[in-house]
């Protein structure tokens, strides 16, 4: 049988080797496809279009296919519907290095806890179990931005300024 080649990743993010690695595994068949789903998850916090265009590619599976299988499964989410996103990593290294302090800090600024959007639709709080980038523990994912090693007071100036509109600052 003719296996699926890889093909080049939807950006530079370190993250899409991790998925890449999943997907060798298995050899680029669409056995691997639920476990695929996951480790993207898992990376990534949730499931973009882009992301699964590139996994249907990569496993030869038509993308209708692949949609239905992310938005049928309770256990997958898509894309949350802020504007932004903030993206707390929560695996091993980032947990004891101080992610549980940065989590909170960021549920009492924006009032939401994880998978949800902040009332102005400005913000989505999202986790993620290891998003590759262990050596920067504790990380956050301010949209494309991964940010490493820094306060949950740092994190917090950050996210806060998604939300406070230019012509408001003093
Ligand atoms: S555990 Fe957070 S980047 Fe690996």
């Amino acid at each position: 049988m003719l296996s699926a080649k890889p093909i080049p990743a939807p950006s530079e993010d370190k993250r899409w080797r991790i998925v890449n690695a999943t997907m060798r595994r298995h050899g680029y068949n669409a056995s691997g496809l639920i476990e695929t789903l996951h480790t993207v998850q898992e990376a990534f916090g949730f499931l973009d279009v882009a992301g699964l265009r590139y996994v249907a590619r990569s496993l030869r599976v038509p993308f209708s296919q692949i949609y239905g299988v992310a938005t049928f499964y309770n256990l997958f989410k898509m894309k949350p519907a802020g504007e932004h996103t903030c993206i707390v990593c929560l695996g091993t290294a980032c947990y004891i290095k101080g992610a549980p302090a940065i989590l909170s800090s960021l549920e009492n600024t924006l009032e939401i806890k994880p998978d949800e959007t902040t009332a102005d639709k400005k913000v989505s709080l999202v986790v993620a179990r290891c998003v590759g980038a262990c050596g920067l523990a504790p990380v956050v994912v301010l949209d494309e931005e991964t940010l490493g090693k820094l306060p949950p007071e740092a994190i917090v100036e950050k996210v806060a300024a998604w939300r406070t509109p230019v012509s408001e600052e003093k």
